[in-house]
């Protein structure tokens, strides 16, 4: 055996793990595929993950942006990586669960992934630009409606976690908006600072930097409680639309038949980062909630997954949203 093997397996004794090479893993750079454009919620999130776990694996993590077609371009990129530990899939409620009852997708997103951790949840909050006059969502309803098929609404694209929460609150507010696609909610929230968009139904970590600096307002957010990052922002109970609820769950995946071994070293480099009382405080600081620990194990995402297309699949194909 040549010395540089001995070295690369005596390592591999240590981390308890040798892949079908005979190499240590993680022997090379892993790739997080963000779906969505730099500078949005997905990407911030991966980032502030990636960083920490980096710390663990003992191996740099690099952060590629695949964007386009809601997210489906980057997931498929992963689902067709070699499944050995140096690709994840990061994504979201939209990406992982709402896109399969809307694009005819090549693969299948429950059984051509294999989960490894729930991350977070990210409530979405309706924003808008600061020239819009109203005071409140009710006052907000009341505008859309006057002004019927004529706001402009950014989005993510079609089956993105923005695309899909406005889909629903037009039609709980039974109105049409004119939907603006982006590469991600990175570059939609710049649109509306600057006033080229008028709403976004956003994830509440991308938006609310800028409602706290002032730039856009908040009218509410899509969860039964208050966010304790933002405390003066209601409900969407609270401001009069109950119901309006979506949680948009966040979480990683790898391509199917990834080592059980190489799955629970990811999982447990999540793991300690969930459990970083500095990353705790970034997430806490812009209203991500991580999941109590029953919850972060490959085998709990797997049920969340599939709760989750029982849950949504049937209502997005009630309401007919399809790619053309
Ligand atoms: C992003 O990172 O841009 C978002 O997750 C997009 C979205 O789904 O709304």
């Amino acid at each position: 055996m040549k010395l540089l093997t001995i070295a690369a397996v005596t390592a591999a004794m240590l981390t308890g793990i040798v892949t079908a090479n005979g190499q240590a893993y993680p022997s090379k750079p892993i790739t997080i595929i963000v779906p969505f454009a730099a500078g949005g919620p997905t990407d911030a999130l991966a980032r502030v993950l990636a960083d920490r776990m980096r710390q663990s694996l003992g191996q740099t993590i690099v952060i590629e942006n695949v964007t386009g077609a809601g997210g489906t371009l980057g997931v498929a990129r992963a689902v067709r990586s070699a499944p050995d530990g140096y690709t994840v899939s990061i994504g979201h409620l939209g990406t992982h669960v709402i896109n399969g009852a809307i694009y005819p997708l090549t693969f299948d997103l429950v059984n051509d992934l294999d989960p490894v951790a729930l991350i977070v949840s990210n409530p979405m909050m309706i924003v808008s630009k600061n020239a819009i006059p109203s005071k409140n969502l009710k006052e907000l309803i009341a505008w859309i409606k006057a002004n019927d098929g004529k706001v402009t609404a950014g989005t993510a694209g079609l089956g993105s976690g923005s695309h899909f929460a406005g889909v629903y609150f037009e039609q709980l507010i039974g109105v049409k908006l004119q939907f603006v696609p982006y590469r991600g909610t990175g570059p939609a929230l710049q649109d509306l600072v600057a006033g080229q968009i008028d709403v976004i139904v956003d994830q509440a970590s991308n938006s609310l930097p800028q409602v706290q600096g002032g730039t856009i307002r908040a009218y509410g957010i899509t969860a039964n409680k208050r966010l304790p990052a933002a405390p003066n922002i209601p409900t969407v109970d609270e401001a009069g639309l109950p119901d309006f609820h979506v949680e948009l769950w966040s979480a990683l995946w790898v391509p199917k038949g990834t080592p059980k071994e190489i799955v629970a070293k990811l999982n447990a480099a999540a793991v300690a980062a969930l459990a970083d009382p500095a990353v705790q405080k970034r997430f806490a600081d812009v209203g991500l909630e991580v999941p109590p620990r029953d919850k972060q194990t490959p085998e709990a995402l797997a049920a969340h997954q599939q709760a989750e297309v029982k849950k949504w699949w049937p209502m997005i194909k009630a309401a007919n949203i399809k790619v053309n």
